[in-house]
């Protein structure tokens, strides 16, 4: 007996496999400041708490496959408030993000399809893709031009006739890209022009920095072609409620994805009441949460400047930055932090970029930080990666 060729392709996390070397640190007594994945510090909204006590039920039932009535409407009215108008169809609540970029991926490409995506991209998309036997096709973004969105005529060599998609997140995990008016009006002349669909993953919506509006694909162009994606997760520092959503006016993609939902059954019952209540919080909360990853951003940007050698852009929104490092090989170096170093018994883990690319070999003197902790720790965790760097090019 043997396994599948998929699941033999399946790739590791890039983000998780590192994760024995952090463990063997601290049984050691090291104390690891963790920026390596986008888990945040910041405590769930009480409302969550509030809405599932006083909502809960005696059966804890499935709900509409395609979420409850009431998170379906909480979601419209957030959406109405950045001027999307949806009706209660038009969305589907998903497991997460990840669920809904899963069926918007599964709506639109058969086995050996194409989808084009920007790399550095979000890890798990690679996942989602060899899941369903999709091609992911890399149009890559430089490092030292701040990662922003290649020209036109790099996705045009890429496209083919089995290309379905783009698939992006805006504002960008991992490298903190927030896509200008100019740059979105590629994606769209691209996805006009080669009669392509545009999966718009914005979970960072709310964090884009410095006064920077992040634009919402479905607002900016509503067209049948957009799949918008989006989460709870980051927004409200709520990444184990697994809500999430999947928005478009495309009706056939609609009834595609109610069908692959409605063979989940359903996303989590007792979170869809909780999200209910996150979702009445409105701007002034997600504002205040902005400021403080702005504020960390400006620490974490602050310190990592002082590394020489480092490439490094200010990054414009999410909580993450995707560096390049004066290191032969950013992998060995984020193990070696974890296996053979420690400043006063601390060290830190990031994540190697590598894992983030399709290309084979790129990204291999990058890494990227989401900052997630506090600023003095941030400050800390900067000044361990300076001293770490100086340490491992002198062995
Ligand atoms: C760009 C992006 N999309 C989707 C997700 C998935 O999030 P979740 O499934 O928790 O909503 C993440 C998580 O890190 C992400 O960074």
């Amino acid at each position: 007996m043997r396994i599948s060729i998929r699941a033999e392709s399946m790739p590791a996390s890039p983000i998780r496999k590192l994760v024995p070397y952090a463990e063997a640190a601290k049984k050691k007594g090291i104390k690891v400041y963790h920026l390596n994945i986008g888990q945040p510090d910041i405590p769930t909204p009480e409302i969550f708490f509030k809405y599932v006590k006083e909502k809960s039920e005696s059966v804890i039932a499935y709900s509409h496959s395609a979420g409850t009535f009431e998170l379906r409407h909480a979601f419209l009215n957030y959406y109405s408030s950045l001027g999307i108008k949806l009706d209660e169809n038009e969305v589907i609540v998903t497991n997460g993000g990840s669920e809904a970029v899963i069926f918007a991926m599964a709506s639109i490409a058969d086995p050996d399809d194409e989808i084009v995506v920007i790399e550095p991209f979000y890890a798990n998309y690679k996942g989602f893709a060899s899941l369903l036997n999709i091609k992911l096709v890399p149009v890559r973004s430089e490092v030292t031009n701040g990662y922003r969105l290649p020209p036109k005529e790099s996705f045009e060599e890429v496209i083919t006739d089995k290309t379905k998609a783009i698939l992006f997140s805006n504002p960008t995990n991992p490298t903190g890209v927030v896509l200008n008016r100019e740059e979105i009006n590629t994606l769209i002349q691209l996805a006009e022009e080669h009669d392509l669909f545009l999966i718009s993953d914005e979970v960072y919506r709310e964090f884009a920095f410095d006064g920077r509006a992040s634009i919402s694909l479905l607002e900016y162009y509503d067209s049948d072609r957009v799949i918008m994606t989006d989460s709870l997760s980051k927004r409200y520092s709520a990444c184990g409620t697994r809500i999430g959503v999947l928005a478009t006016r495309n009706k056939a993609v609609l009834d595609a994805s109610l069908k692959f939902a409605q063979a989940r059954l359903s996303p989590p019952t007792i979170a869809q009441l909780g999200a209910v209540g996150l979702l009445e919080l409105g701007k002034d909360y997600t504002d205040k949460v902005k400021e403080k990853y702005q504020y960390r951003r400006d620490v974490v940007y602050e310190e990592l400047s002082k590394i020489p050698g480092i490439v490094l852009t200010k990054p414009e929104g999410a909580f993450y930055v995707s560096v390049g490092l004066p290191v032969d090989d950013a992998e060995s170096f984020v193990k070696w932090m974890l296996t053979d170093f420690n400043d006063l018994g601390e060290t830190v883990m990031v994540a190697p970029l590598s894992g983030f690319y399709a290309t084979e070999g790129s990204g291999k003197k990058e890494i990227r930080i989401a900052y997630v902790l506090e600023k003095e720790k941030l400050r800390r965790a900067c000044e361990l990666i300076r001293k770490g760097i100086e340490q491992y090019n002198n062995n």
